[in-house]
């Protein structure tokens, strides 16, 4: 049995990954490190909280002193690292506590995971930087390290025009303080494998959408306000692009990098599915035509779109060339946007049956 940290785990994605993850892995005991910012909800777990596999501690990642007990305690063998500040319209107004989480928090996770996994009980040596194989202190035993790996965001490659895809090559050009603190954190991330040979892998993925997500996020503000009657906001002229991916594509995707990824490598997950906002809040709203039509059968949830002043800095389009995942770890996406939204709405509509919080 190994003992991974995931941190952020009662966040959006992390709350869907660790019920995936224990489900798919007998061998793993999942420790679920989280500060429960407003961002998290430790109801999305509720599943899983008595899980034998399973342990919840609240924490920050920032705090060296409580990463490092907690390493001991656990002798932690793997790290997952979705813990983040996610909401790019929070970086523009508050840009420090993304700094201070996205940047400092993921360095001092990863600093702690270095010392914990190469300096005690093994000595490193240069000669197995860019491997994951360590020779002990005693002997030539070579092992296996663990795995740090850090999740991140399409984001940081900028914006696109009208063609072209991210690929994993693609330079890094982050506009918003939010994709500058996860471009830092990668950054820093490679330079614990160039440097020290921390065995890495780093994900970039594009827009997660799916259960559990957070009100402030765009699909469930779509859902939330057309199903009370507000209006729904469209930034600028809604034509903005972004790539989808369902949330338990991307778990899949994760786990499949985490078991099989090269050590040092980055893997961009995408889903194929680029969609302007205003298609997205369409599909949506026809959903909910046919699903929960509107007190009059005159209304359609269509009319309640308002176009609201543009976000400062906002990225163009977005696409992502999974080719990489696709063709070196056989990842595919299983869910196209017209499934998976359909799933999704119906999880939002069961949420919201019993009022708004
Ligand atoms: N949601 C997306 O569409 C998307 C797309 C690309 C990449 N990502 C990345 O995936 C990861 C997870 O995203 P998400 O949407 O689940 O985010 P989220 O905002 O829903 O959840 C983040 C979680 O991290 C926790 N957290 C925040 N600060 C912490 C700290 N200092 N210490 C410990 N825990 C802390 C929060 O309490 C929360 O549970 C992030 O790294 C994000 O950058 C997300």
């Amino acid at each position: 049995m190994k003992n991974i940290l995931i941190s952020g785990g009662a966040g959006f994605i992390g709350s869907n990954f660790i019920p995936y993850f224990l489900e798919k892995h007998q061998n793993y005991k999942l420790i679920n490190l989280d500060l429960l910012t407003y961002a998290a909800n430790l109801e999305n777990l509720k599943e899983v909280k008595n899980h034998s596999r399973y342990k919840f501690i609240k924490g920050d990642i920032c705090n060296r002193e409580f990463v490092e007990f907690i390493f001991n305690e656990y002798n932690i063998e793997g790290v997952i690292h979705f813990a983040a500040e996610s909401h790019v319209d929070n970086s523009i107004t508050n840009p420090d506590i993304f700094m201070r989480t996205n940047v400092n928090g993921t360095f001092t996770l990863l600093d702690v995971a270095y010392k914990h996994w190469m300096q005690k009980p093994f000595t490193y040596k240069e000669s197995f930087i860019g491997t994951d194989v360590l020779t002990s202190a005693n002997g030539e035993v070579k092992v296996s390290l663990p795995r740090f790996h850090h999740i991140s965001t399409d984001e940081v490659y900028g914006t696109l025009g009208e063609t072209g895809l991210f690929k994993e090559t693609t330079p890094y050009a982050p506009n918003s303080p939010y994709s500058a603190s996860k471009a830092a954190s990668d950054m820093i991330v490679r330079s614990y494998h160039e440097t020290y040979g921390v065995n890495t892998v780093v994900t970039n993925c594009s827009n997660n959408y799916g259960a559990k997500q957070h009100d402030e996020k765009l699909i469930p503000t779509i859902i939330r306000n057309a199903l009370k009657g507000d209006s729904i906001p469209i930034y600028g002229d809604g034509k903005n692009i972004r790539d989808w991916l369902y949330v338990l594509d991307h778990c899949r995707g994760v786990d499949l990098v985490y078991h099989k990824g090269k050590s040092g490598e980055t893997y961009n997950i995408g889903g194929k599915n680029e969609r302007t906002n205003l298609q997205i809040v369409d599909k949506i709203c026809t959903i909910l035509d046919e699903k929960m039509p509107r007190s009059s059968q005159h209304l359609k949830y269509k009319e309640l779109i308002t176009f609201v002043e543009d976000r400062v800095g906002h990225d163009r389009r977005y696409g992502i060339d999974a080719s990489k995942i696709e063709k070196e770890l056989s990842w595919r996406a299983d869910e196209d946007f017209e499934s998976g939204i359909v799933k999704t709405v119906e999880w939002y509509l069961n949420k919201y049956s019993g009022g708004f919080k």
